[in-house]
């Protein structure tokens, strides 16, 4: 497969329209970042996306499409969280086409794998181990704060498992890490992203008392176009891949037709005309929303142009909108499946190029707490 494609660049453009220019480099402040090589010293950007079901607008807008605007001047790791994605009950029988898939989508998207290393969570162990050392250090009642837990406790009833509770330190050692800096995710993980600066900063206090520190506290960096994309059938819930309806959500692979015929039933309201930020009506505020996230419009022009149309009249226009963002990502998408062998080649390299930042880390996060070295 050439490196970047016609196609890809066009995507690649597409998305880009904010790439900012400078390129930062980060302070040396951490043992791991002093022994990393002179190269690896940019500011670094790290996410990840649960591969549960397929990855739809909400996924896209609010988190990766952030990803394919930084990587040229941040240096990028973005993985698929698959140990994440067991935390709710799963299907063994999927789980690894949707991590297939879910990569898929990154280089669909426009992620460059040369330029930015994309992994399996699960192919590098230093996640799962540095995790349990956090949880040896993360208060309870810190985790019990967490509102996504809180959610997705209620949902799941009665068999709750620990996992799910401890998912946020999992993230927390995701993204402590990379020495990650910059976190691009949508507005629902912000909470998650203040709890590692809390775990980074504890740790610190408990283990690195006049030593040099071992993590870099990251920011969340949350977009505001997209950050936050509601459901198709419920403008006050978040679009989800979890929520039953299929009708809720915009798959990222759903064809021309169903996405217009998504959009023809999405709900609506007895109001004339569309307006944004009137609380009595989310599912307008939301469709503007998305079609400003995908047209590049700004609000005034947007108004002018469909703000005097009724839902019947908009709601064609959006289809179409959505199904022109999408259309180049799909093709996109549609060549890496098929090249099975270089869709595995970018998961090996992606994987061996992480797990020696990633070692790095956990080594100096295990020095820190009085390990013996491996002799
Ligand atoms: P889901 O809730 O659909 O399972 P994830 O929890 O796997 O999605 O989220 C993956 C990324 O996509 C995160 O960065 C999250 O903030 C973002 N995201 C998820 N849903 C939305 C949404 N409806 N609008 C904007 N961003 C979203
Ligand atoms: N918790 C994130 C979500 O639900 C996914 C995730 C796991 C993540 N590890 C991460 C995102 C590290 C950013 C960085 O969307």
């Amino acid at each position: 497969m050439p490196r970047r494609s016609a196609l890809m660049l066009a995507v690649a453009a597409r998305c880009g329209a904010l790439v900012p220019r400078a390129r930062p480099l980060r302070p040396l402040t951490t043992l791991a970042e002093s022994a990393a090589p002179a190269e690896e010293r940019r500011e670094r950007v790290l996410s990840g996306v649960q591969p549960t079901g397929t990855l739809h607008l909400g996924n896209y807008l609010g988190a990766i499409r952030q990803w394919v605007q930084f990587q040229d001047d941040y240096d990028s790791f973005f993985c698929v969280v698959d140990l994440h994605a067991i935390t709710a009950p799963h299907n063994p029988k999927l789980l690894q086409q949707e991590t297939l898939d879910a990569a898929a989508l990154y280089i669909a998207a426009g992620i460059d794998p040369e330029k930015s290393p994309i992994f399996v969570q699960s192919h590098v162990t230093a996640h799962a181990e540095l995790c349990w050392l956090l949880n040896c250090m993360t208060p309870i009642n810190w985790l019990e704060r967490m509102i996504q837990y809180k959610e997705k406790k209620q949902k799941q009833g009665e068999n709750v498992g620990v996992g799910l509770f401890d998912y946020p330190v999992l993230m927390a050692a995701d993204i402590l890490l990379y020495q990650a800096g910059l976190v691009p995710v949508g507005e629902d993980q912000r909470q998650h992203l203040e709890l590692t600066r809390d775990i980074a900063r504890r740790f610190h206090d408990l283990y690195c008392k006049r030593k040099k520190r071992v993590f870099r506290e990251p920011k969340a960096l949350i977009v505001k176009e997209g950050a936050r994309v509601m459901s198709l059938t419920d403008g006050r819930a978040k679009m989800s891949k979890s929520a039953e309806l299929d009708n809720s959500r915009i798959n990222l692979n759903d064809d021309p037709a169903t996405i217009a015929r998504k959009i023809k039933k999405c709900k609506s309201d007895e109001f004339t005309g569309l307006e944004w930020d009137n609380p009595d009506r989310p599912e307008a505020t939301n469709l503007l929303n998305i079609y400003q996230a995908v047209t590049g419009m700004e609000r005034d022009a947007i108004l002018a142009e469909v703000g005097d149309l009724s839902w019947g009249g908009f709601k064609p226009r959006l289809a179409d909108a959505v199904v022109a963002h999408l259309e180049p990502i799909q093709l996109k998408y549609a060549e890496v499946k098929e090249d099975k062998a270089y869709l595995s080649g970018v998961l090996k390299s992606g994987a061996e190029r992480a797990d020696e930042t990633a070692t790095r880390t956990l080594d100096a996060a295990k020095a820190a707490m009085g390990f013996a070295p491996r002799f």
